[in-house]
Formats: structure tokens, C-alpha cells, sequence
């Protein structure tokens, strides 16, 4: 009961907050393009091959121009030191800290910030032994701090650098978890459009787009990341889709995302005209990333933890 009641109430905030979003809007020319833009999947389910170490959590290094982000840091389940996400880096060359700018947290949930350590702490980190962050401005969507980052709660729309933006925190209510605020991370590629980095996807993609659409008035060339859509069971580990079911999918466990739920952003995302999609492993099934993959094809993009795309 005590759920039940907490639910309804948790997605009467969603409404209000939704209704809330201040209609700003970003003029292209203000927020400015990038001319290249290469995303390193370093963390998520599925690894490209046996070298690197796969995980149901997520952390993508983006490198837009010369500017680098680090888009969430991970699960680190097994509270590994060096960490599935410092030991891809390294094998795939990146040298961290050195070469992140910055860092976007997307929700302080557990797979997005290094483990349930770290939530229950309200921190992140990308390693057991967290590296020396020597300062490194942070984005977060709620209070959380670091002892060697400069941690930034992000309250409105944010442009980090030229042409890269962080969203403003959108809701999303949980009927376990409770209430979520979930920031993406946008960025403008010369001669494409807007370029949507998501991290869960608590916040609906539809709601993140719609507010986009408000927001800049450009059009959306690419989504990649979590849709949160296990519509099947599919792979029966612990962790992953059979839990995502459950936890976190912002529908109430008898009524859990299903097929139709697919259709629905599928019919949508192709409305919007969306040219390239990539769906993150970590919280949809496998169900799902077929039905994306047969809609996409050759514009489906791969997310595999040691994979990159260029855009
Ligand atoms: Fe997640």
C-alpha cells in the first residue's frame, strides 16, 4: 500500500514538473556545433570481444572536437581495483584523468556512478581506489559530492563547452526506487543535428525529445544509450533485464514495459526523424535491440563496452 500510494503521488510531482520546465530556448548559433565527434562505449553489457570487460552499467567517453566528457562511470559490481571502466580505458589507450574535461553523471543511481557504495554515499567513482579527479568539474542532477572533483548540482540547461549541452535534470518516478531526476547529454555535430546521449532513460526518451524540441530548435540526428525497455525477460542473469523489469522502469510491476512500449518509441523516434539510434544493453532486452536493429539497419548503431561510433 505503502508503495502504491507513494507511486501515484511520485508521478503527480512528474506532471507538475514536467508543466514546469521553463520553455527557454537555446538559439543554434548560441550554443554552437562541433565539427567532429567520436563516442567511446567504455562501459555497458555487451564487451565487442573477450579483451574488455562488459557490465550492466554504463560510462561512454565522448570526444567532441578536442573537449572530452566522460558520460557516467559505471557499475563496478564486483568492486574491482582497477575497475572494468579504468581497465577498458586502458586498453584502449585513453589516459584518465588527463584526457576528460569533464564529467557528466546522468542519475545517481548505482550502475551510472560505480556501485551501490557510492549511492548510498551520494558520490561517484570511476575506480575502487577513485583516481585523483585533480578538480575536474562535474555535472550532477541532484546533491551528491567528491573529494577531489568540482561537483556542480546542474538545476537548468547547461552548455559545457561550444556546442555540447547538458539537459536540465527531467523526472521520472520509480514504484520501487521512488523519484528520479535524469540529465542527458546533447551535442550539436556540424551538419547533422543534435547528437542525444541518454543514460537510463528514466525520463522517457519522448519527454526528453519533446523538451529538445522546445529547448533548440534543431533537429535530432542521433539517440544512443538507455531507453529502459526490457519488454522480455530475455537474458535470465540476476542483474539486467529480469530486474530492470522490476526496478526502475517507471511502470508498476504488474504492468511492466512491453512490446508495445517498443512500438511506441519506435513509431515515435521515426516521426521525429531520427537518423541513427543505438540501444544500451544494460536496460533493455534483447527483445527490444533486434526490433531497433531491424528499423535501423545500416544506421543502427553498436553499443558494445570497447566499441566506439563516429559521427
Ligand atoms: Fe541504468
Amino acid at each position: 500500500m505503502f508503495f502504491y500510494l507513494r507511486y501515484k503521488s511520485g508521478l503527480r510531482w512528474v506532471d507538475k514538473r514536467l508543466e514546469k520546465v521553463p520553455e527557454t530556448r537555446i538559439a543554434p548559433d548560441f550554443l554552437g556545433e562541433v565539427r567532429k565527434l567520436k563516442i567511446t562505449f567504455l562501459i555497458d553489457y555487451y564487451p565487442v570481444d573477450k579483451r574488455f570487460q562488459g557490465e550492466p552499467g554504463v560510462s561512454y567517453y565522448v570526444k567532441a572536437d578536442r573537449y572530452g566528457v566522460l558520460f557516467d562511470t559505471g557499475f563496478n559490481v564486483k568492486n574491482k581495483e582497477p575497475s572494468p571502466l579504468v581497465q577498458n580505458a586502458k586498453l584502449l589507450g585513453l589516459k584518465f584523468p588527463d584526457e576528460i574535461d569533464s564529467i557528466v553523471i546522468s542519475h545517481m543511481h548505482l550502475d551510472h556512478i560505480g556501485g551501490m557504495k557510492n549511492q548510498l554515499k551520494r558520490t561517484f567513482s570511476l575506480s575502487k581506489n577513485d583516481l585523483d579527479l585533480k578538480g575536474i568539474t562535474v555535472f550532477v542532477p541532484v546533491r551528491m559530492s567528491h573529494p577531489t572533483a568540482d561537483v556542480v548540482i546542474n538545476k537548468t540547461p547547461t552548455i559545457i563547452e561550444r556546442g555540447i549541452l547538458v539537459t536540465e535534470p527531467l523526472p521520472a518516478m520509480d514504484y520501487f526506487t521512488g523519484k528520479i531526476l535524469e540529465q542527458a547529454l546533447v551535442v550539436n555535430l556540424k551538419g547533422k543535428g543534435l547528437v542525444v546521449i541518454v543514460g537510463c532513460g528514466h525520463q522517457k526518451v519522448q519527454n526528453l525529445l519533446n523538451y529538445l524540441e522546445k529547448l533548440i530548435p534543431s533537429p535530432v540526428y542521433a539517440v544512443l544509450g538507455g531507453v529502459h525497455l526490457p519488454a522480455t525477460r530475455s537474458r535470465r542473469c540476476g542483474i539486467g533485464p529480469p530486474m530492470q523489469r522490476i526496478l526502475g522502469t517507471g511502470k508498476p510491476p504488474w504492468n511492466p514495459p512491453n512490446r508495445k512500449d517498443v512500438e511506441e518509441l519506435i513509431s515515435f523516434l521515426k516521426e521525429k526523424k531520427v537518423v541513427k539510434v543505438g540501444i544500451s544493453a544494460h536496460d533493455s532486452c534483447d527483445y527490444t535491440i533486434g526490433k531497433f536493429k531491424d528499423e535501423w539497419k545500416d544506421n543502427y548503431i553498436e553499443i558494445k563496452a570497447g566499441g566506439e561510433v563516429i559521427l
